[in-house]
């Protein structure tokens, strides 16, 4: 496995791969790898002949009281998960690399519509730093395929969008969110949690659960995204948002079957998020 740190290397790297037809896979990341990132990668090696992740904690999604400094960076544990994982290369970039002009004057690649609301309303100007940074990843791998977890699902929406609107011809892939088993999904942000806020953290899963389980049995919407609320709030979270959306992120209308509900919820400081696909009784 090869390491680039500078976007030279690692198209000199590529070149190689691309002149032999050999399909090339990206699977972005910000690192502290778990299993959830490995499950990408392994998709990535199943569908492509050369598998590259990038590691790069992108200082442009972060708002200004979020955890960029705080973020988990743990390199050399990354890279021994990625050799054992299966990944051919890797690309390192600093934020001089990626932002030379810095990120005030960065020009920026903002989707609409899938951007607002969810997170895009408690976390202003997020997908604009993903949606810039993922699309200079595209233009700096140019791959074939590229691998995104469900777990973070409107950022699958907007980079598809995205692919969409720019006419990339990327394949993008989403994969399905790796669990624990208390049903907590595996995030880096998880290591901010205590032992028992860990515990309390499976109660988010748990209720979306809850409300699939009534929401399949016809009951009312409203009623119920009030309820899960409320039983967040009991379990100990705040919940930034609790929503029902169609599977595209629209609005739910009376003719939707397949929907997702999507949370996100603080518990102490540490942000969480996840999602649960339905189909609707109608
Ligand atoms: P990061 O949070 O490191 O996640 C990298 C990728 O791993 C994302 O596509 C995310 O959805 C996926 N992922 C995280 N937890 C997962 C889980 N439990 N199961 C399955 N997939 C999971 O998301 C980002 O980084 C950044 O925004 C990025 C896309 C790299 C742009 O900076």
């Amino acid at each position: 496995m090869n390491i680039h740190a500078s976007i030279q290397d690692l198209r000199e790297a590529l070149l190689p791969h691309r002149r032999a037809g050999r399909r090339i896979g990206l699977v972005p990341t910000m690192g502290n790898l778990h299993r959830g990132h490995l499950a990408l990668v392994e998709a990535a090696r199943a569908q492509c002949d050369v598998v590259v992740t990038s590691i790069f904690v992108n200082p442009l999604q972060f708002g200004p009281n979020e955890d960029l400094d705080n973020y988990p960076r743990t390199l050399d544990d990354d890279l021994t998960k990625l050799r054992e994982g299966g990944c051919d290369l890797v690309f390192t970039p600093t934020p001089a690399l990626m932002y030379p002009r810095g990120m005030a004057n960065q020009t920026l690649v903002q989707v609409p519509e899938v951007s607002e609301g969810l997170c895009g309303g408690s976390r202003p100007g997020h997908f604009d730093g993903v949606s810039t940074v993922v699309n200079m990843l595209f233009n700096i791998v140019q791959p074939d395929v590229a691998c995104f977890g469900e777990k973070d699902y409107q950022q699958l929406a907007v980079i598809r969008r995205m692919v969409q609107d720019l006419h990339l011809p990327i394949d993008i892939l989403g994969v399905p969110t790796v669990r624990e088993a208390s049903g907590l999904a595996l995030s880096s942000r998880n290591g901010y949690l205590s032992d028992e806020q860990r515990a309390t953290a499976a109660r988010l899963q748990g209720t979306l659960a809850e409300l699939r389980t009534a929401l399949e049995a016809g009951a009312d919407i409203d009623t119920q995204l009030h309820q899960g609320l409320e039983s967040l709030r009991r379990a100990g979270f705040e919940p930034d948002y609790l929503e029902l959306r169609a599977l595209d992120l629209s609005n739910v209308t009376a003719t939707t079957h397949d929907a997702i509900l999507l949370a996100a919820a603080r518990l102490g400081t540490t942000r969480l998020i996840d999602n649960l696909a339905l189909t609707l009784a109608r």
